[in-house]
């Protein structure tokens, strides 16, 4: 049976100083299959929450941090969110300080952009504390700065979904060039979570540094045909094309022991198709509608489940909204 994504927002911190603003930064899916760095999409009910207040002594400090496990930093440098919301503050030339307290919501390594949902909320809560200064296109530089520190590298396909909701083409060697494309409809989506540790950074490093030229022009086409169809609306076709990626997914698909299993019981069960999102070991599936998304994550389970591996299945829709204050 899939989880519900929605979660209750944690009481605010008390603070004697300035008014508490919060912020959300949504999940996300990235990759989508042939769009390797340059291709992710904001979820809905699923994201990490920032509170952040002003504060009289100068600079930006992380005062607490709930959710995580005790495994996060709360210096500002090596917190993903703590960096981005440092970024913003330092662009707007305040002189005063702000405090942030991150509420993890979400699991880490999930391939779901928990660090990334941690940077977007942090750029946006200190937006909102500055009495929001800059539209989310300033905060582009701030979100990448903020992911970079987790993945160890500067790639925007999953903090630009989150920051600005829908579904968002970035250039992979210049992450500060991105379009958010014109989609006109959401599409249920079912994902499943195996109790599998993927690191990105390791994800990363086992990708080959070449590639025959034939995979990269049949990447580079698939690529081409999934943006069409995304623009269409056209999810049946989306599905087809994100499952013909030949360069990235085939080699981390090892990462992931129940993949195949997971991804045939959700075609056998009527999903356009189906890929791990960003380096895993999520992997999603696009329905038709949320009941046949319900039925297809409950199939993407038992399949892990069968593969000896647990894991929690969920059930979410396209966020066109990306970062906001709750
Ligand atoms: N595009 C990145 C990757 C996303 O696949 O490594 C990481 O979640």
């Amino acid at each position: 049976m899939a989880q519900s994504l929605a979660s209750s927002s944690p009481p605010v911190s008390p603070s004697s100083a300035g008014s508490v603003v919060r912020a959300l930064g949504p999940a996300s899916l990235s990759n989508l299959g042939p769009g390797f760095d340059a291709l992710g999409a904001c979820l809905g009910q699923m994201g990490d929450i920032v509170d952040a207040w002003r504060v009289d002594e100068p600079g930006v400090r992380l005062v607490g941090i709930e959710g995580d496990g005790g495994v996060l930093s709360t210096e500002i440098q090596s917190n993903t969110a703590g960096r981005a919301a440092q970024a913003v503050y330092a662009m707007s030339g305040a002189t005063d300080g702000l405090h942030l307290r991150l509420h993890k919501r979400m699991a880490m390594g999930t391939g779901l952009g928990s660090s990334a949902a941690s940077a977007v909320a942090g750029a946006w809560a200190a937006n909102l504390a500055l009495g929001e200064p800059f539209a989310k296109a300033d905060l582009v530089d701030a979100v990448l700065t903020g992911e970079e520190l987790a993945s160890g590298a500067r790639h925007g396909d999953n903090v630009l979904p989150a920051l600005f909701g829908g579904v968002v083409l970035v250039s992979a060697s210049d992450p500060t060039q991105y379009r958010r494309l014109d989609v006109p409809r959401a599409c249920p989506v079912a994902i499943v979570l195996p109790e599998v540790q993927v690191l990105t950074k390791e994800a990363r490093e086992i990708l080959p540094q070449a590639v025959p030229l034939h995979r990269a022009i049949h990447n580079a086409s698939e690529l081409a045909f999934m943006i069409d169809a995304l623009r269409a609306g056209d999810w049946p076709r989306v599905g087809q094309h994100m499952m013909r990626d030949q360069m990235i997914e085939p080699v981390r698909a090892r990462l992931v022991p129940c993949y195949e299993a997971v991804k045939a019981a959700a075609l056998a069960h009527g999903a356009f198709g189906c890929a791990l999102s960003g380096s895993g070991p999520a992997l999603f599936a696009l329905a038709a509608t949320p009941d046949e998304a319900d039925h297809i994550s409950g199939a993407m389970q038992a399949a892990s489940r069968a593969s000896g591996i647990e894991a929690r299945a969920y059930v979410t829709d396209l966020n066109f909204d990306g970062a906001c204050a709750l």
